[in-house]
């Protein structure tokens, strides 16, 4: 080889080596960028990724508003139709702005397989929410639980309890809330009845009354009562609520937590016996308490209830389905999960849904939507793509 061709293949090479450089830099910034790509926009229905790029994992959530962050928790699903079961734990994920998402894992996670734990792998760790008590400094975890290879039978509600909010919550117990005591909305009457299950047709207007009257928390009195879909409301003075399933998912019950939150008072109330009311979601706007349920059909939608009362234990007054317009009938395809009050807004709040899809569990989708106050009721308007500054002009 001439020195010049060796001149001229140094140079060629030299060149190639700069374009292969530029153009791996250039890739790498365009990765890079795709993963952490910024969202400004809710697009219920749609696969929501994180900052990670991944669709977010965490059903049936909650979200905890502490020191300006948002964090949202929820249960972890797995694919295929075992997914729904507890394999992994309860995920956590933290925010500023509710739209992008950071994965902040595994908040609490499941005990071992085969270790007798009542959260062991395999149980089913459904609604998580966490609720942060000012007095003992604790992150308080509630969630409904169903031990493993028990189906949906033992209807418990279980207690985790962390010093930060992404955790790791350590589990504490799990229990039936409320034996041997007596709602506070109540008949003394309704107290020694003894007519049972057996002696009733189920469905009749004979049946639905005896629930009315406490056939299932007369059943339950010793044991405590039933508690399966769940959320917990902490008032303006601290004190904080339960509010769960009960009574075989006819009768939604509201309990107080104790102080530090980690147990129940005792005190207690109904909300629409019989009334057979799921995901039960609560908010506040002046001086009102609404709360937003669903009806019981597992993991298929149906159509949302809306109730209003000046106090938590009720009475509540029933203001109907407040989804309006195509697919109301269903609540857009999603069941309720948890309403968050945005900060920095006043009555701004968003209402958070589940699409379920029980034959693929991590495939679920959420449904986040702006409520609306119309006539003293809420509203729930579809919306393909919105973002919080729907609540600085609302459309009417
Ligand atoms: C739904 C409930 C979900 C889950 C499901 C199981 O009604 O809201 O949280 O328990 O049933 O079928």
């Amino acid at each position: 080889m001439h020195l010049t061709d060796s001149l001229t293949f140094k140079t060629v090479m030299k060149t190639l080596f700069s374009f292969i450089f530029i153009f791996a830099s250039a890739l790498q910034i365009a990765l890079a960028q795709q993963t952490e790509q910024k969202q400004y926009s809710f697009q219920p229905g749609e696969i929501w990724k994180d900052t990670d790029g991944v669709h977010i994992n965490a059903h049936g959530g909650g979200i905890l508003l502490h020191e300006g962050i948002y964090y949202w928790f929820g249960e972890h699903k797995t694919s295929g139709r075992t997914g729904n079961r507890a394999m992994v734990g309860v995920s956590c994920y933290s925010s500023t702005d509710l739209i992008n998402w950071k994965n902040e894992g595994v908040a609490l996670a499941v005990d071992q397989e085969g270790s007798g734990s009542d959260i062991e792998k395999g149980s089913v760790i459904e609604r998580p929410k966490v609720i942060y008590n000012e007095k003992t400094g604790k992150f308080v975890m509630w969630f409904h639980l169903e031990l493993k290879s028990q189906s949906y039978n033992a209807a418990r509600t279980a207690l985790a309890v962390s010093d930060s909010p992404t955790g790791p919550f350590v589990f504490q117990k799990s229990l039936r809330p409320n034996p041997e005591t007596w709602p506070i909305n109540f008949e003394d009457s309704w107290k020694g009845k003894t007519i049972t299950e057996n002696e009733l047709k189920g469905w009749s207007d004979e049946w639905k009354k005896e629930v009315e009257e406490g056939l299932f928390i007369r059943r339950d009195f010793e044991s405590g009562q039933m508690a399966r879909d769940m959320t917990l409301y902490v008032d303006d003075d601290g004190k904080a609520y339960h509010i769960f399933s009960s009574e075989e998912n006819l009768t939604l019950h509201i309990a107080e937590l104790t102080d530090d939150y980690l147990d129940f008072t005792g005190k207690w109330a109904v909300i629409e016996p019989a009334g057979h009311n799921e995901a039960p979601a609560v908010f506040k706007q002046d001086g009102k308490y609404y709360l937003i349920t669903s009806g019981c059909t597992g993991w298929d939608p149906n159509a949302a209830r809306s109730f209003v009362a000046d106090d938590l234990f009720g009475p509540w007054t029933d203001l109907g389905n407040p989804a309006v317009g195509e697919e109301a009938d269903l609540t857009f395809d999603s069941q309720s999960t948890f309403i968050v009050p945005v900060q920095g807004k006043k009555n701004a709040f968003v209402f958070m849904a589940d699409r379920w899809r029980p034959d693929n569990a991590i495939d679920g989708r959420y449904v986040w939507l702006p409520i609306k106050m119309k006539e003293g009721r809420p509203i729930l308007e579809w919306n393909d793509e919105w973002d919080l500054s729907y609540f600085d002009n609302p459309i009417q």
